[in-house]
């Protein structure tokens, strides 16, 4: 399967894919705390082009996936539920990483996100750094 995936540059007409794609996430995929961003929320970030790569993953027409590489080349790639763990996200990673030859890639992850850090290493990416955080809730 994953031999036949291409990578196609986001368009508007993904939105609506991406926000079902968002919406299987489970908490401990968001590293930050916001969680699922309401449509209008949705439809403004991906209008204000936030990575400096975005793709669909596609595989026979159909759209699989997304992989993205923000401007300080981190790696974001979420799978459809029920077709991961095929080599999709691998064989995906590997084309973003031969589309956007860079000296560095990263991969900032949620500790509790264990599949995720597995599919990292696999990948050959090491840890560097754990990063901590305080919040005061009643800031805004
Ligand atoms: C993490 C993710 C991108 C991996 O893509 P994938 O297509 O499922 O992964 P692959 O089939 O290429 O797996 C490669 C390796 O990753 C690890 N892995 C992947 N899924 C795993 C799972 N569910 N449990 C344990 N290890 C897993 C394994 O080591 C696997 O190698 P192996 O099959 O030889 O054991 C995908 O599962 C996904 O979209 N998850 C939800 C979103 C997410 O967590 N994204 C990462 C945040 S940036």
């Amino acid at each position: 399967m994953a031999s036949a995936l291409k990578l196609k540059k986001i368009t508007l007409s993904d939105i609506r894919f991406l926000y079902e794609l968002l919406s299987e996430r489970e908490s401990k995929i968001f590293i930050s705390h916001k969680g699922m961003p309401t449509w209008e929320e949705h439809v403004k970030f991906v209008k204000s082009k936030p990575y400096s790569k975005w793709y669909i993953i596609i595989h026979e027409d159909k759209k699989i996936g997304t992989v993205s590489l923000t401007f300080e080349n981190e790696v974001g790639i979420f799978i459809k539920k029920g077709i991961q763990g095929r080599g999709i996200g691998s064989c995906a990673l590997k084309m973003l990483i031969e589309k956007n030859p860079n000296l560095r890639y990263l991969a900032n992850i949620n500790p509790k996100n264990k599949e995720s850090i597995k599919f990292f290493k696999k990948n050959g990416f090491k840890l560097i750094q754990y990063t901590y955080e305080i919040t005061n809730s009643n800031k805004k």
